[in-house]
């Protein structure tokens, strides 16, 4: 069984608080030890260009980010671990998908929406202030994504339309170049834990209320300790679902000590009493985290080789093969493989026939295989894109046609010559 490629991007413009810990990293860590997926790990630090503009901040960040997910327990020889500036194939494929890319669905992307309604609002320019980067940034993120057909990204509900954006972008490759990409689905994670930060509010940098995974011991006993709280006096019941120190506690207790806590709660723990709790329960987790985080952190150079190998080994197993087909697809092309006419009368085959799928008003999936202008095959409907996709597949895998109710010949093409045309495909792909 082909394990299912499950892909998240973690972009390098922060410290990692404990909201990115309960919320993000250490669901992703168990879900890695899952046999059935296949995991990529990515630092995202191309786009965190988008909105940092302190070096230094980028690459502490990213030093941060890397030693975190490590010292949480992911094991780089188990997933692909890598940052995506190792990877000069993902802004070539960004180049190659902004060129299938629709401007009016860049438009509508939320983050550069929002920037161009604030600036209307304020009578300014649409698009004062607003970087091409910002604009562009669904393109980036599709071929973080694309390049490795991923299958599943987990994500916030924010993010869901950049992977609708994603399917979007390569499905027009496809119908232009040829069936290349896997269309990505998003996972989101329903019952993920969003952690409220000191002040109630969601635990978020810009809100600047957010308690350092990795802070020594004691001021980390102090952040909990500042937990705003109501004034409800020690022995007075205090309501568990309303407090975010309980809602923290229950973030990192088991069920048994949850229920232990909402009892105590019940029964009028002092608020001092109950952060002390949490703030042990806390330090329970992450002290033995602290200590290979720490020992990561001191270490930069070792941090460095884990990740440019990840990249290494992911460039040449997957992204650089990959690549090097859509190159191809594309006509960016080794020139000395043109075949020169010679004069006779038949003419050298320089490109390939390409299959295209699409989905007619009728509802339906249907593929057809053109080569230039050329109808060759074409199929009748079928109910799921993935029947549409396997009868390519196998056409392609068996190079000639056979008996095949479901297609038929385009006008004036020979069974002769649709045989020909499915076995250079055959060719192509194995060679
Ligand atoms: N945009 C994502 C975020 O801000 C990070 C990211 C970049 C990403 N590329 C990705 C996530 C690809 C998933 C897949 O959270």
């Amino acid at each position: 069984m082909p394990r299912t490629r499950v892909l998240t991007g973690i972009t390098t413009s922060g410290t990692p608080h404990l909201g990115n810990y309960a919320g993000a990293i250490r669901p992703a860590i168990t879900s890695s030890r899952d046999a059935s997926t296949e995991s990529f790990y990515f630092l995202a630090d191309l786009h965190a260009l988008i909105k940092v503009t302190d070096p230094a901040r980028v690459q502490r960040s990213t030093l941060e980010i890397a030693a975190t997910w490590l010292a949480c327990g992911l094991e780089p020889d188990k997933v692909w671990f890598y940052r995506q500036s190792d990877i000069p194939e993902i802004p070539e494929l960004t180049w190659m998908l902004t060129c299938v890319a629709g401007k009016g669905i860049l438009n509508r992307a939320h983050a550069y929406k929002a920037a161009v309604d604030r600036n209307t609002a304020e009578g300014e320019d649409a698009d004062a202030g607003v970087t091409a980067g910002l604009f562009m940034y669904p393109v980036l993120m599709a071929a973080d994504i694309l390049a490795f057909n991923a299958q599943k990204v987990p994500v916030g509900r924010d993010q869901v339309q950049h992977i609708e954006m994603a399917r979007d972008f390569g499905q027009r490759f496809n119908h232009l170049y040829g069936e290349h990409f896997t269309l990505p689905e998003a996972v989101i994670e329903a019952q993920v834990a969003t952690l409220p930060g000191l002040d109630g509010r969601k635990m978020s940098k810009s809100y600047d209320n957010t308690i350092p995974l990795f802070a020594p011991t004691a001021q980390l006993r102090k952040l909990i300790m500042s937990i705003v709280t109501d004034s409800t006096e020690p022995g007075a019941r205090k309501n568990a679902d309303a407090s975010n120190v309980f809602s923290l506690y229950q973030a990192f207790a088991s069920a048994d000590e949850t229920a232990a806590m909402r009892r105590a709660f019940d029964d009028g723990i002092a608020w001092g009493d109950a952060k002390q709790a949490l703030f042990e329960r806390v330090e329970t987790e992450v002290a033995p985290m602290r200590e290979r985080y720490d020992a990561l952190i001191a270490k930069p150079a070792e941090i460095e080789a884990i990740l440019r190998d990840g990249a290494q080994r992911v460039r040449s197993t997957y992204v650089t093969p990959f690549v090097t087909q859509l190159r191809e697809a594309v006509g960016l092309r080794d020139l000395s493989k043109v075949v020169v006419s010679t004069g006779a009368d038949e003419k050298p085959r320089t490109t390939l026939p390409v299959f295209k799928q699409y989905r007619e008003a009728d509802g339906r999936f249907y593929f057809k295989l053109v080569d230039g202008e050329r109808l060759l095959l074409q199929s009748a409907g079928f109910d799921a894109p993935k029947d549409a996709g396997q009868r390519v597949a196998a056409l392609k895998r068996e190079g000639r046609l056979g008996d095949d109710a479901q297609v038929g010949l385009g006008e004036s093409v020979t069974r002769e010559e649709v045989d020909a045309a499915l076995a250079a495909l055959r060719d192509a792909e194995s060679a």
